[in-house]
Parts: C-alpha cells; structure tokens; sequence
C-alpha cells in the first residue's frame, strides 16, 4: 500500500499554525494597540503619517509619500550601522567594521531601489504633486545629509589606522596580503563610495526623466546640481591609488621591455 492510500480518509495530523494557548497572543508590551506586532512598531503612528485619500493631491502621492518615507528610514539604518562601523575601525576591529558595512550597504541598495519605483511616475502626474511640496527639497533630505557628514569621519578613522601602521594607500594594496584586513576596509570604503555616486546617478536619471535636466529644482537652483554633485568622490586617495598603481606597473613593463632590447 503506498503511503497515500494509507493516510486516505484519517483527519490531518500536521500541528496548529496559531498556538493553542491564547495567553501567548494577548499583548503585553505598553500600547493600546490591538496586537504587540503593532505596539512594538508602532504601526499606528507609522501609518497614520501619509496623507489619507482625500488629502491627496493626486492617487499617486501615496506612492510618492511611501518612497520618500522609506527612504529616509534606509538611510538612517545605513548611517547607524555606518556609524558603528567607524567606531569598529577605530578600535582596529576591522572584521566587524566590514560586516556593519555590508550590512548598511544592503540598506542602501534598498534606497537605490526605491528611486527606481518613482520613474514610473509622468511628468504631469509629478507636477500635480509637486505643487504641494513648498520648498521641499532632497537637499535636505535628513538621511543622506547624515551619510554625507559620516563619510569624512568614516574616511579619518580608516586613515588613522593606516598612519598607524606606517604605511602609504599604494603600500597598503601593494603588500595587501600583509595588511588584509585593513585592505578589506579599505575596499568597502569605495564601495560606499561608489554606492552614493549610484544613488545621485540614479536619482539624476529620475529627475532628468521627471522634470528634465535643463530646468529649475523646487529650490530654484539649477537641476545640472546634480551632475555636478554626482561626479563628486568621497574617498579620492582611493580612487587615485589605481592610477599610481597602474602608472607604476607600466614604468616596470617599459624598464623590462627596454631591457629585452625593444624601444617603447
Ligand atoms: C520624483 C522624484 C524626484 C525628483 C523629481 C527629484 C528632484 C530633485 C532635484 C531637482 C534636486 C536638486 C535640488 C533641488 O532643486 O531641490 C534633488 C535633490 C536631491 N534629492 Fe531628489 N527628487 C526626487 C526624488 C527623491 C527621492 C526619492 C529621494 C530620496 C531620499 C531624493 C533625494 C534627494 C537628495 C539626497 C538630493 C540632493 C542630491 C545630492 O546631494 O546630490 N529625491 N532632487
């Protein structure tokens, strides 16, 4: 008999899904909301704090409000582990250092992400919405201004390490094996690095797309701020190193080749 025909017509065996015991789900954190889900996160608070369907300017502002809301909340989460990471450092902990930074890089991801929601908004739909944000601009946006005002001191306590240990950034990826952990930092550095370059290259895109490249911001500055902020670099040693590096491969190729008797 094969084991369906034996379980053929018995009641089903498999455990409850809810616990049995309703004491278990009775809430008992500080609230009045119904559940301890919804009191320990707040989710009245949190929910009540987009505009309700008849205060919107326009169906779409929900989502508008939704991706601005999520994206400050990434990137306070990205700078708190950011954060955390720099004090990692400076205790020369560098193994938990990367693991905050990955960890805040895959929050930052998220942010990334989101930017990517808001295209599929038209021009005239953004311009409905737009006319209830007074002044409101990104530039003030609270989360990534925090990620710009950490990335220097993020920079420091990375640079003080290696002054630490006496050695240059070209010394530092030429005998990285050596200094591997310090290395790895230094890696997730520019990552970080080429992380916010992506986030203003996405969001140029967006706004390019949205409101053109060639027109006035909420603010009234110029939307070309964005290109010329986008091309900024937070950690430009870093960057820099890899010509050096490659400038000095190729003075040994040219010593070698001229060695072996060819003219370069
Ligand atoms: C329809 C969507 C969006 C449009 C059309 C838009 C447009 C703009 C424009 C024109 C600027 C230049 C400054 C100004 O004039 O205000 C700006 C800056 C900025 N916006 Fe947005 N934005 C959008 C969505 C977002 C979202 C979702 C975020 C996420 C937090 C964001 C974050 C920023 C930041 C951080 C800046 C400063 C950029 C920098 O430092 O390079 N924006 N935005």
């Amino acid at each position: 008999m094969t084991r369906k025909q034996q379980t053929k017509g018995k009641p089903p065996t498999h455990q409850p899904l809810v616990p049995q015991n309703r004491e278990m789900t009775e809430p008992i954190l500080a609230g009045t909301a119904a559940t301890d889900y919804e009191r320990y996160l707040r989710t009245d608070e949190l929910l009540a704090l987009q505009k309700s369907p008849e205060q919107r300017s326009h169906p779409d502002e929900l989502m508008f409000q939704v991706v601005h809301q999520a994206s400050e909340l990434l990137l306070k989460g990205t700078a708190n582990e950011l954060e955390r990471s720099r004090e990692a450092i400076g205790t020369g902990d560098y193994v938990r250092a990367v693991k905050l930074m990955d960890r805040s890089f895959r929050m930052l991801d998220r942010a990334i992400d989101l930017l990517h929601v808001l295209e599929t908004l038209t021009p005239y739909e953004y311009h409905i919405i737009r006319a209830g944000l007074g002044h409101g601009s990104g530039l003030d946006s609270p989360g990534f201004l925090s990620l710009l005002h950490l990335a220097p001191r993020l920079g420091q306590a990375f640079f003080g390490q290696l002054d630490g240990a006496g050695i240059s950034v070209e010394q530092l990826y030429r005998r990285n094996n050596e200094f591997l952990a310090l290395h790895e930092v230094a890696e997730k550095l520019l990552d970080f690095d080429e992380r916010v370059q992506l986030f203003r290259f996405h969001h140029m895109k967006l706004a390019h797309r949205i409101i053109g490249g060639d027109v006035l911001g909420t603010t009234g500055r110029p939307v070309d701020i964005l290109r010329q902020r986008q091309e900024h670099v937070l950690y430009k040693e870093l960057w820099e190193v890899r010509n050096e590096i490659t400038a000095r491969v190729n003075a040994k190729t040219r010593m070698q080749d001229q060695g072996h008797g060819r003219s370069g």
